[in-house]
């Protein structure tokens, strides 16, 4: 594991953004793995004033996400699909059906899952893969469990998930309590993996992920089994290691 330290939420963004970047710039026509939540949206702005600024090029570029709440419209402000659309899709020039978010109006979860995981094989393999880092230390929605999941799976969100998520909605009542989320296996096949992690509260879950067992009570752990994985965290992140 690479671990790169920045000074704060700013700079991770920037480091990030370049890994990214880099990336875009060597394959132009690659795939890259995209995660939602608080910690990428930096990044992600970073990415949009390189497009704007200096031209960098997206219309070659596929987009494979990590989950998708069950039940939520795609236009659903809450929704997977529309922070995609609104904080990165919007903004650069990719080919938006080149850029995929489980379907969470499937009603029959094994179709979705199936469908999902064929978009992945077909996809020909993820080049970069960027996760953030729950607090019990999920990446995607795997949650802390017996096993590790392989393949794209229903999951049963955790009360700590539902309870960190419910800042996005109205109340915690309107937080779906399932998901649609690849799978460990999914996650790890891909070529390299970035991890952003930021705040002094993901500080206890990341020295556990870096420096504990792996385990799937610590899904992110198994990262450590990893040929190829960067993580970038700022001071207050690796305020325990
Ligand atoms: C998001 C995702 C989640 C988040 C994690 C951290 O697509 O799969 O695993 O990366 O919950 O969320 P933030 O960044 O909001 O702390």
């Amino acid at each position: 594991m690479k671990i790169y330290r920045a000074t704060d939420y700013k700079d991770l963004s920037c480091k990030a953004a370049n890994i990214i970047r880099a990336q875009v710039i060597m394959k132009p026509d690659c795939i890259l793995g995209l995660a939602t939540g608080s910690s990428p949206v930096g990044t992600y702005e970073k990415l949009i004033e390189w497009h704007e600024k200096d031209d960098l090029d997206f219309s070659k570029v596929s987009s494979i996400n990590l989950d998708e709440y069950r039940g939520l419209t795609p236009d659903n402000p809450q929704s997977y699909r529309y922070f995609m659309n609104t904080k990165l899709f919007d903004h650069i020039n990719i080919d938006k059906s080149r850029t995929f978010v489980p379907n969470g109006l499937e009603p029959d979860s094994d179709k979705a899952c199936k469908d999902y995981d064929e978009i992945i094989e077909n996809s020909g393999g993820v080049d970069l893969q960027l996760l953030g880092l729950g607090h019990n230390g999920h990446i995607g929605f795997n949650e802390p469990a017996d096993n590790f999941p392989c393949n794209t799976h229903c999951v049963d969100l955790a009360p700590s998930t539902i309870d960190a998520n419910k800042r996005f909605f109205a109340s915690e009542a309107e937080v779906p309590r399932q998901a649609y989320t690849m799978g460990i296996r999914s996650i790890m096949i891909a070529k390299k993996i970035l991890v952003v992690v930021s705040g002094e509260d993901k500080a206890s879950i990341l020295q556990k992920v870096i420096c504990g067992p792996v385990t799937p009570q610590v899904p992110a752990s198994i990262l450590q089994l990893h040929g190829d994985v960067t993580i970038v965290a700022d001071e207050a992140a690796l305020s325990k290691m």
